[in-house]
């Protein structure tokens, strides 16, 4: 392990993700704002937020939230203005903070004027943006690829009598990166913002830009069978993603993390190896997927701990020995809350938030804070069918019941799954509408607000939001953090995660109590002698009132979850 290999600052750094429309609001219409953001700035400031990713402010008509963008170089006005829009990055850089905004191009809104144009016939030149087919043989869909949020991932344009593929919300319509003319067009589109002093981005699910230009049929012989792996890490696309990296991540050294649905390890190598000029590093989502039934998101089972374990550990491990870097989460406006999917959100509420926190704090990546996460936030509780925004949500709702599930069944399963678990206001503190909004919120607030909110957090030394805060600021103390190899500790022990992390001169250990009993866990012989030496050791951070000495023999409370360093 050389100091090169890990020298950039990104690797030490922490991001905080925005999701502007619930995060602050400051006209009163009910939708957050940039200026929303500005204004909390010295809160994620004193956090040890380095890297701010906003989400989505683009001219879009706001059917996924923003990622249906009709317009790639303006601001849609709820959000605020242009001027907002540099006042936010003049506002990060004066306080030695970066943004990484979210670029959406494997698909744009029907809307936008190359869509506009490419439906007006078949021969205006945007035609060939997007990706038209014939109807099949039989007359109907040219292929039986599925929408990953519902339904056929074709729609028909009976102007010219040909389909228009929509692998997500049929206004979203699929980009044809084939086409010369469009790779130029998203290259412009990135520098445009690089100039503007963004810092750097955030790739909406880019590794499924690239299709097989055969568009076969899925013969179901890998799950899900929706047609995914003749797009998924596509032929083309490393070839795509480093024509970016050479004319726009690379000049302007930029800070870029790719989101990679259904990816492998090996991919994710790939994009995110130094060498490899693509991206510095990937989200991938396998960690969240052990609850999901058959790789069925829309069937409810208790959370595979194991595969949960074993899944970290692989890409722990993989990326380290491959060169690769994750991007490390549980939570984000796609998920419901970890704190209520993986853990006790009610007895344990705040002991599970910091054990999740501390968990993956400690592991090597850079770790990204999806807001309200740092106080704890669980899934709101929703009354009722009209309370839902998103539109998988809603889509699924119908879906469920053509497939034979009852109203009650199928909002309890969205109770669960529904991505609106995390997209409710940030509870800023306990005045109407947790200060959120002075108007009527887009999205209702969790009723919880009085007792979860910021102010609160901020008032109390002992809160998850501090707990964050030491987290964030040990990353930048101890180089373990980001060079320590991975070792699992536990043994497939039913209750608890424990890994340690070596590197020269430092371990860390960490071990979690992923569960509500109070337990003893004991180290197996062989990994506490891979250990070794533990007498420099010192408890960094924990979640009880207890400092534990770290011994064979743990005695851990509920959701007890400490880190220790050993200095060797
Ligand atoms: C992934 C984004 O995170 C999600 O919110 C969005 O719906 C899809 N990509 C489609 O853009």
């Amino acid at each position: 392990m050389t100091q090169t290999r890990y020298s950039e600052w990104w690797r030490r750094s922490t991001v905080y993700q925005v999701y502007p429309k619930s995060f602050k609001d400051t006209t009163g219409n009910g939708t957050g704002d940039i200026k929303g953001l500005t204004e909390k700035l010295d809160y994620l400031q004193e956090l040890g937020i380095d890297i701010v990713w906003l989400q989505p402010v683009y001219v879009s008509p706001q059917y996924d939230n923003g990622y249906d963008v009709a317009d790639y170089e303006a601001i849609n006005p709820d959000f605020g203005t242009m001027e907002d829009f540099d006042e936010l990055v003049q506002e990060l850089h004066r306080r030695g903070m970066k943004l990484m905004t979210d670029i959406v191009v494997n698909h744009t809104s029907v809307e936008h004027e190359w869509f506009k144009q490419a439906s007006s016939g078949k021969d205006n030149p945007y035609r060939d943006y997007y990706i038209w087919k014939d109807p099949g043989p039989d007359g109907g869909l040219p292929n039986n690829w599925q929408s990953k949020f519902g339904g056929p991932a074709w729609q028909f344009d009976e102007a010219s009598g040909q389909y228009f593929l929509t692998l997500y919300d049929k206004t979203q319509a699929d980009l044809n990166w084939e086409n010369e003319k469009v790779r130029r067009a998203v290259n412009d589109m990135m520098l445009f913002w690089a100039k503007k002093g963004v810092d750097g981005f955030r790739m909406d699910v880019i590794n499924v830009i690239s299709k097989d230009q055969r568009f076969p049929d899925d013969d179901g012989s890998v799950p899900p069978g929706d047609g995914r792996k003749f797009y998924t890490d596509g032929p083309r696309v490393h070839e795509f993603i480093k024509a970016m990296y050479d004319e726009v991540f690379g000049p302007y050294e930029m800070v870029t993390v790719g989101e990679m649905s259904s990816t492998t390890l090996e991919h994710c190598i790939r994009y995110s190896s130094p060498e490899e000029r693509e991206f510095s590093m990937t989200f991938n989502f396998h960690h969240l997927k052990v609850d999901y039934p058959n790789g069925q998101k829309w069937e409810l089972m208790p959370y595979d701990f194991e595969a949960m374990k074993r899944l970290f550990t692989q890409w722990q491990t993989g990326m380290q020995q491959g060169g690769g870097w994750n991007a490390l989460f549980f939570n984000n406006h796609d998920q419901p809350r970890a704190i209520s999917r993986f853990t006790d959100d009610k007895a344990y509420r705040v002991e599970s938030a910091k054990l999740l926190a501390t968990t993956l704090h400690g592991m090597q990546g850079t770790p990204y804070v999806y807001q309200g996460e740092e106080i704890g936030m669980p899934n709101p509780i929703w009354k009722g069918i009209e309370e839902f925004r998103d539109i998988e949500s809603l889509n699924m709702y119908r879906i469920l019941q053509e497939q034979g599930k009852n109203p009650g069944t199928a909002q309890s399963i969205l109770q669960e799954r529904s991505r609106d678990n995390s997209r409710t206001p940030m509870q800023w503190d306990d005045s109407p509408n947790a200060g959120f909004t002075t108007g009527t919120p887009w999205i209702k607030v969790d009723e919880r607000y009085p007792d979860i909110n910021v102010q609160k957090e901020l008032a109390d030394p002992g809160s998850i939001l501090h707990h964050y805060r030491r987290l964030i600021a040990l990353r930048k103390e101890h180089d373990v953090f980001v060079e320590g190899s991975f070792i699992r500790l536990d043994e497939a022990h039913p209750e608890v995660f424990a890994y340690a992390r070596q590197a020269e001169g430092a371990a860390l250990v960490v071990v979690s109590n992923f569960s509500g009993k109070e337990i003893t866990f004991r180290f197996g012989d062989k990994q506490w002698a891979e250990l070794g030496e533990r007498s420099g050791q010192q408890l960094l951070i924990g979640n009880t009132a207890e400092a534990p000495v770290l011994a064979q023999e743990l005695p851990l409370s509920p959701y007890a979850s400490y880190m220790w360093l050993i200095r060797k």
